[in-house]
């Protein structure tokens, strides 16, 4: 047994992890970054990067297949699912190794082993090769991220009852799939197999599909599902599952009526994907002995990200919702600076999410419930893809820019956008809510012709009553 002194020992390699490690580098702070499975955690290994490239095929795939009325004709058109796989896997192995290049060339350890806080200031690790290794350090940061739910009745056996983790690298396309859950996971991965032809079944628990998102934008996504033949059950649980004869599943779920009345349907799939959200990993991992609060799975902070243990941080999905790559990474540069004696906080003003369904939706600040919640007397300004140039041209009009802003100051409080690139130009909402912009700052901002970023800008000026190319209200 072996024990090893840093100023920083960060549990996890994910993006809160790695990020935290490599600023800790930067900052001249010795670190390591001890991971048990792989750098990236399950953003790169199977999460957000590894979907967005089987959305990107599948995305490619239906507008070659609906490219008639472009003039585009294809014939035998075919998907190879082992060649997207291969692709899928180079893009992970590539960015994988990015990370560690970039640990190493910031002097930031890497160990691969499974970490227990043992002290306040103390790590005991399990190494891949089997040693237990003691490391000391000023600081520790928890960055452990969250793990897949799995509900009764549906154990998963990775092949027909499976998780996130699977749905991103199945090498055959179900022909019947249901997704218990209509979150984020189930729509994205949901929608994929969709687009190749697989008959989507979406059961819900609650009365909207991504409960939170603006129903607006909502509808709009849930409306593309069901004309592409997707049946969506709000109000549903998904109650158990029976292996049926022909190698099918039969899924029960009870769905509440209008009148509150609950009956019972049963839905067949040939894969069932449970995408019921995400556990955050806080417990279990010698935190609790030590005194540090963990409170279901979660570990609390404050704006400093840190715990009621003083040299214990915590950073990303183990810290509290929402549980999303690039907030765990801005809080792991912030809980880095913190531990190198720099004066920061965690004090943004939103976080922008960034959702890939069809079309896809992003959003940042307020809606307009949460302003109304607050308060705040909202002027709202809206204008649809279907008025841009540029939206006709790549032949995808679905959708709206909806901007939230401050009745009397003109402060721009929220940008709501569904459609084409959603998740690209909800930047520029987010800049405008960090810095408090006011309407004017967006809808004078010359905007360049033909692009669908004029609709942010179109949206700001018709909340100002003189949008151009839609009638202002
Ligand atoms: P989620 O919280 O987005 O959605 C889970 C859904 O399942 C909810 O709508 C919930 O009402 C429903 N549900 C819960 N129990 C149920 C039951 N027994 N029967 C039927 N429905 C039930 O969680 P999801 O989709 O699993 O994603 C996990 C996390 O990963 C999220 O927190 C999200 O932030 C993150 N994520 C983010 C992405 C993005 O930003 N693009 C992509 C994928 C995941």
């Amino acid at each position: 047994m072996t024990t090893k002194t840093y100023d920083a020992i960060v549990i996890g390699g994910g993006p809160g992890g790695y990020v935290c490690s490599i600023r800790l580098g930067q900052l001249k702070q010795k670190v390591v970054c001890i991971e048990k499975e792989e750098v990236g955690g399950v953003c790169l290994n199977w999460g957000c990067v590894p979907s967005k490239a089987l959305i990107a095929t599948s995305h490619t795939y239906e507008k070659v297949k609906n490219g008639a009325g472009m003039g585009l004709l294809v014939d035998g058109l075919r998907l190879d699912p082992a060649a997207m796989q291969t692709w899928k896997e180079g893009i992970v192995k590539k960015l994988t190794g990015g990370v560690r290049t970039l640990l190493k060339a910031n002097n930031a350890d890497l160990l691969y082993g499974d970490a227990r806080v043992v002290g306040a200031n103390k790590v005991q690790v399990k190494t891949r090769e089997g040693q237990v290794e003691t490391i000391e350090a000023k600081a520790i940061v928890i960055a452990t991220g969250s793990s897949t739910i799995e509900i009764p009745g549906f154990k998963f056996d990775n092949k027909q009852i499976i998780g996130a983790r699977e749905a991103v690298s199945l090498r055959e396309i179900p022909k019947r799939l249901i997704v218990i859950g209509g979150g984020v996971i189930g729509l994205e991965l949901g929608g994929v197999y969709q687009r190749f032809g697989s008959d989507l079944t979406v059961i819900e628990a609650t009365p909207s599909l991504l409960p939170g998102v603006d129903p607006e934008c909502t509808a709009v996504v849930e409306k593309n599902l069901v004309k592409h033949g997707a049946k969506i059950r709000k109000n549903a649980m998904a109650k158990g599952c029976e292996r049926n004869k022909d190698g099918s599943i039969s899924v029960r779920v009870e769905v509440k009526d209008e009148a509150g009345k609950t009956l019972t349907e049963t839905h067949i799939a040939d894969v069932v994907l449970v995408a019921v959200g995400m556990r955050p990993n806080g417990a279990g991992i010698g935190l609790e002995e030590i005194g540090v609060k963990v409170e279901r799975g979660f570990v609390p902070t404050d704006t400093f990200g840190r715990t009621n243990v003083p040299s214990v941080y915590a950073i990303g999905d183990v810290s509290g919702v929402p549980m999303l790559a690039h907030k765990a990474s801005k809080e792991g540069e912030v809980v880095a600076e913190v531990i190198a004696g720099h004066k920061t906080a965690k004090d943004w003003v939103g976080i922008p999410g960034a959702i890939f369904t069809e079309p896809e939706i992003a959003v940042v600040g307020l809606t307009e419930a949460q302003a109304k919640e607050k308060g705040i007397e909202a002027r709202v300004g809206k204008f649809p893809f279907a008025a841009l140039g540029r939206a006709m041209a790549v032949n995808e009009t679905e959708g709206f820019f909806k901007v939230i802003a401050d009745k009397k100051t003109h402060e721009v409080l929220g940008v709501h956008i569904v459609g084409p690139s959603a998740t690209d130009l909800i930047s520029e909402g987010a800049l405008a809510v960090e810095m408090h912009a006011f309407l004017e700052d967006i809808g004078l901002t010359i905007h360049p012709h033909p692009t669908l970023g004029e609709g942010l800008m179109e949206a700001s000026m018709h909340a100002l009553g003189h949008a151009v190319h839609v009638v202002n209200r």
